[in-house]
């Protein structure tokens, strides 16, 4: 800790205008100041008077030679802020925040006592003693949160009441708790105690109450117990069969199926996507790898370049942030001449197939249609693109295959020489090309601050296909994402800093 500004005595004694007492001031060094805040004036008269009397310099107003600032009933934060108010200076004040209790010891012993741990307004301290004030800007879409999370404990926590809200149809909930969760993504270093979250945004009550149990007792029983309800489990089993929402998994549980063996025997009639979700659960519920993202983009771009030369495809989503595994692999298709785009889906679709890389897809149709008068609707999470929502057979790696992997005829039972991957195609005219970009890129989070971000803070309608000035009641255009950004009035924020 860089030591106290010595303050340069002018005089030993403080003169009349402090309380008309003119006792000297045997302490030069401690320049004493007493917080009116929660205090109240007269209290802080008297107590002001008392110190005089005893030789210690007590200064009417704040200024920046002070070296201890006494408060009562004040946290450190409330301190601190009340100070940040007062100082035109900036930088770090470097006085004593203490407690009222070091000015009564002092009082009594008749000198400064030695400022003891107890002494001290609670701001957090970390080995430098200095103290971690954290401050974070509202948006997700305005804070560079990388993959290194200082804070893994709670976001997981927090993402897991998230996801069990999401699983419970309660979006409300879930957005609050993933919104938490991205503030402590942002947070430079480990989060120690409660007053270090003073301030920041988007900490709900119930967030805190999370927060604070796992500060206390390195969990949190909420999370713990939710973790363990067989609805919770039940939920996790049926929604991570593909094709399976949260909607379907709830009127599944109701009727008293809980596992997938309890699914095949209750006979429900699956439909296309969701028999392929159980026949290759175990697949898709174990995360892809960045090679085999790779292996995949490999095959996908073969597929795009015989079908139209000069097409151009991009690794989008998780992998695009940098994250090392995703639950799928997404890519995003164009072509440099606006129209060559058209049609390019059916045709991948089927050199894939006929290459035999398919084990299940489902294309839509690109519905997208620009009008005059902006979107038809608030931009919505719901794109309309040409996409295709596959899974794809992918030969595994020699390495792969298992210690005992050999020649084929050898292989023992149970070691399939592929995997199943599920991978998702977009199609986008290049003229929306960096829209759809910045939309598939996510986190959902990050993109969800993006549109909340321009609809709240610039009135623009931000979609993966366009963006929509409300004011001028005009399309802005952009070829890339940084034109976005500052047509939003945003920093750049990079892929790897987008992991909100
Ligand atoms: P993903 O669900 O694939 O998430 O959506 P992810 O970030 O890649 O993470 P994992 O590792 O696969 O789980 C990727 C992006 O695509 C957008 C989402 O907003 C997300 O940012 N997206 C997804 C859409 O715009 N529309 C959709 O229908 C689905
Ligand atoms: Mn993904």
């Amino acid at each position: 800790m860089v030591p106290l500004k010595r303050r340069k005595v002018v005089g030993n004694y403080t003169g009349a205008g402090h309380g008309g007492d003119n006792s000297p001031t045997k302490f030069p060094d401690v320049l004493l100041f007493l917080l009116e805040r929660k205090m109240g004036a007269s209290r802080r008269a008297f107590l002001s008077q008392l110190g005089r009397k005893k030789g210690f310099h007590v200064e009417e107003l704040f200024s920046e030679s002070v070296t201890h600032v006494i408060s009562e009933n004040n946290s450190g934060y409330e301190v601190r802020t009340w100070l940040d108010s007062q100082r035109r200076a900036q930088g770090q004040m470097m006085a004593h925040l203490l407690d009222i209790s070091w000015y009564t010891e002092s009082m009594r012993a008749g000198h400064p006592v030695p400022i003891l741990e107890r002494h001290k307004l609670q701001e957090q301290h970390n080995d430098e003693g200095e103290a971690v004030v954290f401050s974070v800007p509202s948006f997700a879409c305005q804070r560079r949160i990388t993959l290194d999370n200082h804070n893994t404990i709670i976001t997981g926590a927090l993402s897991l009441l998230a996801e069990n809200a999401e699983l419970s149809e309660e979006d409300g909930r879930g957005v609050a708790f993933r919104r938490a969760a991205a503030v402590l993504k942002a947070l430079p270093e480990p989060v120690t105690c409660m007053t270090q979250l003073r301030g920041l945004p988007c900490l709900g009550e119930h967030s805190l109450r999370v927060i604070k149990d796992i500060l206390e007792n390195g969990e949190s029983n909420e999370v713990e117990s939710m973790k363990q309800s067989e609805r919770y489990k039940a939920l996790k089993v049926l929604t991570g069969v593909f094709g399976v929402g949260a909607k379907t998994a709830d009127r599944w549980i109701r009727e008293g199926i809980h596992t997938l063996h309890q699914l095949r025997d209750s006979g429900h009639a699956l439909n296309r996507a969701q028999q392929a979700g159980v026949e290759h659960y175990d697949d898709l519920n174990q995360p892809v790898s960045m090679a085999e993202a790779d292996a995949v983009g490999e095959i996908v771009e073969k597929a795009v370049v015989s079908v139209l030369p000069g097409a151009q495809i991009t690794l989008t989503g998780g992998f695009r942030r940098g994250k090392p595994s995703g639950h799928d692999v997404d890519f995003l298709i164009t072509h440099p001449e606006e129209g060559r785009e058209e049609g390019l889906m059916s045709k991948v679709v089927s050199w894939l197939e006929s290459q035999g890389f398919l084990l299940y897809h489902k294309t839509s149709r690109n519905s997208y249609l620009e009008s005059a008068n902006g979107p038809a609707r608030p931009a919505s999470n719901m794109d309309r693109f040409e996409r295709c929502f596959s899974i794809f057979k992918l030969a595994k790696k020699y390495h792969e295959l298992g210690k005992d992997a050999g020649p084929e005829e050898t292989k023992p039972a149970g070691h399939k020489p592929w995997r199943a991957v599920r991978v998702d195609l977009v199609v986008s005219p290049i003229s929306q090309f960096a829209f759809a970009l910045l939309g598939w890129t996510g986190s959902k989070l990050f993109e969800r601050e993006l549109r909340r971000w321009a609809g709240q803070e610039k009135a623009m309608s931000l979609s993966s296909h366009a963006l929509f000035d409300n004011k001028q009641k005009r399309y802005l255009t952009a070829t890339s994402e940084e034109e976005i950004f500052g047509h939003l009035g945003l920093e750049f924020i990079p892929p790897s800093e987008r992991n909100a």
